[in-house]
């Protein structure tokens, strides 16, 4: 493979790109910092003076020490309900138990009690998907009051709410994915399908309860009166009614507890992806902060990206001089071989059927996809639409939403239009989505989108003025992550072992055969 020569050390404005890029990073950090670190919360205070452990102490008592936890969605619903919701209530991730990879999800009852608004079930089920996509067994933490009663009807009835999540739990319980449950404090109504509907379940002591309708309701309904401990603690789940199997003492004991019941579940039939040795890149990954493409006018080189990335910064060209708008071509990221596909400009006819051929060769060699994103969609014009780019387009996206390798997406700059589509966007179920913190995404910018309006308007309409505005607020970063249009905003810097967990992570499931051959189009 080649090694890509970098040009950007000679550019005057590189380091001033650099330094300004921090202000991001500042924003950034510090919104990830008030979601994560809550110590003063009164709520936190209070969970801990009960002697609970808090949901991100437990998922690190629960996996492997030494090994990563890669947490997702961390600003989920962050700048709506007033900010009452950190994390949407809810912590999501990947790690390894016993040496076996699995998806954690843990409730957060120091938000709310743990209840669910819509972005809690969002990323509840986005957590599954994943687990469904990668094979991956599944451990939930639970310690949740159910659904946020005021937000119900966002929540409740509909396909993907919150009865999604037992679906999902007896959909892979049926494929041999196996689903654990530790009760470590309140599942109640629906919730309390959660442990029902697990494989196996542990409950603490003095601590977890699960029952259909709480004390209050059961009063209310029936009038009876009950200890929540009397209606379904621990002794009765474990010793009368049988909805839980292993009593804990405490939750140390209930996490060992777990982490026994993981040495009897056997490893999943991985698919091995040929690693070779690491090789740290030739270029500072630092250098990504000037490259980040900030003003989506300005073109930027691809190349300097993927050259901070790549082990080695080695990259070998598909097609090096057709189609130049896409580069398309081989690399290795962390070990792992991996065909990059990344946008240098607008997608054109011979750039999407350039995509498409690399995408289908991938396939057969079983490498897995990078997506760059960083595109303002197709080209338009009258000359493109008689040469055909809409039927060459649908090849590009054809092959992405019917491509069996494992497919990762990074939205380095803009996402906008059908481009979304073409690059692996969240509608074509890429095993993951992570965005930069200058991230942009919507169907177009906000002044094209005014612009259009304003040339379909009848006259005398008013025009509206503060579309520019609205499309800016609804294509940053936050706006997405936060209603989970992605898996997490990545510090740039992290993004060759984010991408390289990824993978490894995705490696968990065999890859199935392509559907085609490959053919010239
Ligand atoms: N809907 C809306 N808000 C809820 C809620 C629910 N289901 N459950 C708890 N909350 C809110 C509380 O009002 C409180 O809000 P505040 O901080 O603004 O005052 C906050 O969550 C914490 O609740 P609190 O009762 O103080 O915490 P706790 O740790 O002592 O108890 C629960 C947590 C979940 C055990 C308890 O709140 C409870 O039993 N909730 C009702 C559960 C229920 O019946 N759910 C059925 C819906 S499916």
């Amino acid at each position: 493979m080649k090694k890509i020569q970098s040009h950007i050390q000679s550019e005057d404005q590189f380091q001033a790109r650099v330094e300004s890029y921090q202000a991001l990073m500042d924003i950034f950090n510090s919104r990830m910092n008030e979601t994560i670190h809550r110590d003063d919360d009164s709520a936190v205070q209070k969970h801990l003076s009960r002697g609970k452990l808090t949901a991100r102490t437990r998922i690190n008592l629960l996996v492997d020490e030494q090994t990563p936890f890669l947490e997702l969605s961390t600003l989920a619903a962050y700048g709506q309900y007033e900010n009452q919701f950190p994390s949407a209530g809810i912590i999501t991730g990947i790690g390894r138990i016993q040496g076996k990879t699995c998806l954690i999800i843990a409730n957060d009852a120091t938000v709310k009690g743990g209840t669910y608004i819509h972005e809690t079930v969002k990323k509840h089920l986005r957590a599954q998907e994943i687990a469904l996509q990668n094979h991956l067994p599944c451990v939930y933490l639970v310690d949740s009051g159910g659904i946020f009663l005021p937000e119900q009807a966002r929540i409740f009835p509909d396909q993907d709410g919150f009865g999604r999540i037992f679906y999902n739990q007896s959909q892979m319980s049926a494929l041999s994915i196996p689903q654990i449950s530790i009760v470590m404090g309140s599942c109640t109504a629906g919730g309390a399908y959660v442990p029902a509907m697990s494989d196996e379940t542990i409950i603490v002591k003095n601590q977890g309860t699960i029952f259909i309708g709480g004390p209050p309701l059961v009063k209310a309904a029936t009038g009876e009166e009950v200890t929540a401990e009397e209606l379904g603690g621990a002794f009765v789940h474990t010793t009368i009614s049988g909805v839980a199997d292993h009593l804990a003492e405490d939750e140390i004991d209930a996490i060992r507890i777990c982490r026994n019941i993981f040495e009897s579940i056997p490893q999943s039939e991985a698919q091995t992806f040929d690693p070779f040795p690491l090789e740290e890149p030739l270029y500072k990954a630092h250098e990504l902060y000037g490259l980040a493409p900030i003003d989506l006018k300005k073109p930027i080189d691809i190349l300097e990206i993927i050259a901070r990335i790549t082990d080695g910064s080695q990259f070998e060209h598909f097609k090096k001089d057709y189609g130049i708008t896409l580069i398309t071509g081989y690399a290795r990221i962390m070990g792992f071989p991996v065909g990059i596909i990344a946008n240098n400009g607008f997608l054109t006819s011979e750039a999407s059927l350039k995509g498409a051929h690399f995408i289908e060769i991938c396939n057969f060699r079983k490498i897995p996809l990078l997506f760059l994103q960083n595109i303002t969609g197709f080209i338009v014009g009258k000359k493109y639409e008689h040469e055909g780019i809409a039927r060459n387009g649908a090849k590009l996206i054809h092959a992405v939403a019917t491509s069996v390798v494992p497919k990762i997406t990074v939205v380095v700059g803009g996402s906008f239009g059908a481009g979304n589509y073409a690059m692996a966007g969240r509608a074509y179920n890429p095993n993951f989505l992570f965005m930069w913190p200058n991230a942009k995404i919507g169907v177009m910018g906000g002044q094209q989108a005014q612009d259009v309006l304003n040339s379909i308007k009848s006259k005398g309409t008013d025009q509206n003025n503060d579309l520019v505005t609205q499309f800016e607020q609804e294509s940053s970063a936050y706006y997405s992550t936060s209603r989970l249009w992605d898996d997490g905003i990545i510090d740039p810097m992290d993004t060759r072992s984010v991408v390289g967990l990824a993978i490894a992570i995705a490696s968990n499931k065999k890859t199935p055969l392509p559907k085609n051959g490959i053919y010239r189009m």
